[in-house]
């Protein structure tokens, strides 16, 4: 639901996802493109290892909602359809915690996209793989813009990323149920007063990024810069999802 292949291992209809049961989530669906090499993970950067990162959503109780990580473990051995496939591919562990967490990462370390225009054009010195627009584009980035400070890109980075968390600036408080434009069916848009909204949309709580791990207040809106490969095809943007074709349709926000 939240990762889904066809919309970049992301959710392009939701700027923030929605679990079990309609429950409110309050971060946007990192994309799990090249997670393989990414050296933390969320948007907060809480996890290193793609091996425990399964067992954040899988417990939340607000995105997959399981009660614990043993109880998972024991329904997934009552499952026919798992039955003995654990046991195969892991002789001497079969199906446990370690396990489940090493198949799932198995799988993810698999989704990494390569050899794009811009690789073939920046690693590949192939000139004519992007246009001249894009080559200034990267000009500007790699430039004066000074994206490729967060961003970076090098002979010895290729996923655009420091692995390092900022604040840029996009950190909230709280977020209020905001009026405006509601699609209610696909290509029939209504404009809807923040009266009737508010009453039938949970606001997401607020959102400090790190600190929320680390306890320091210089950490407060902190997120990790996110590898950008691919960033065409996964949109929304932003922890917040606030950068997004979907920006426009308040309702896909809760
Ligand atoms: C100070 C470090 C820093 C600089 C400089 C920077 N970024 Fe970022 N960028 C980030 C961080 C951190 C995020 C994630 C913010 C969040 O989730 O709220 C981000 C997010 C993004 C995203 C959204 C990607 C996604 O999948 O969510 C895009 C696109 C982006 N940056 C492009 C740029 C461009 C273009 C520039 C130059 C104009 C730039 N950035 C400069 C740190 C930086």
């Amino acid at each position: 639901m939240c990762q889904v292949p066809e919309q970049g291992f992301t959710n392009h209809e939701l700027a923030t996802a929605v679990g079990i049961e309609g429950r409110t989530v309050r971060r946007n669906s990192p994309t799990i493109y090249n997670v393989a090499y990414a050296k933390r993970l969320f948007h907060d950067g809480r996890e290193h290892w793609l091996e425990q990162r399964v067992w954040g959503p899988l417990l939340a109780a607000n995105e997959m909602g399981n009660p614990s990580a043993d109880g998972s473990i024991e329904r997934i051995g009552t499952l026919s359809d798992y039955g003995g496939l654990f046991e195969k591919a892991f002789e001497d562990m079969g199906l446990g915690k370690e396990t489940l967490g090493m198949a799932l990462a198995g799988y993810q370390r698999t989704l990494v996209s390569g050899n794009s225009a811009f690789d073939r054009w920046y690693f590949g010195s192939e000139e004519a793989a992007v246009s001249e627009a894009a080559a200034r584009g990267f000009r500007l980035f790699s430039g004066w813009a000074r994206c490729a400070t967060c961003h970076l890109v090098d002979r010895d980075h290729a996923l655009f990323t420091d692995d390092q968390l900022h604040n840029t600036g996009i950190g909230s408080l709280h977020r209020r149920a905001a009026g405006g434009q509601v699609e209610v069916a696909p290509g029939t848009v209504v404009e809807l007063d923040e009266v009737f909204l508010a009453p039938i949309s949970e606001i997401p709580p607020g959102d400090f990024g790190l600190y929320e791990i680390t306890g320091n207040p210089l950490d407060r809106w902190k997120y990790r810069t996110p590898l950008l490969r691919n960033v065409a095809l996964t949109r929304p943007c932003m922890h917040d999802g606030s950068l997004g074709t979907h920006q426009r349709f308040p309702i896909a926000r809760r």
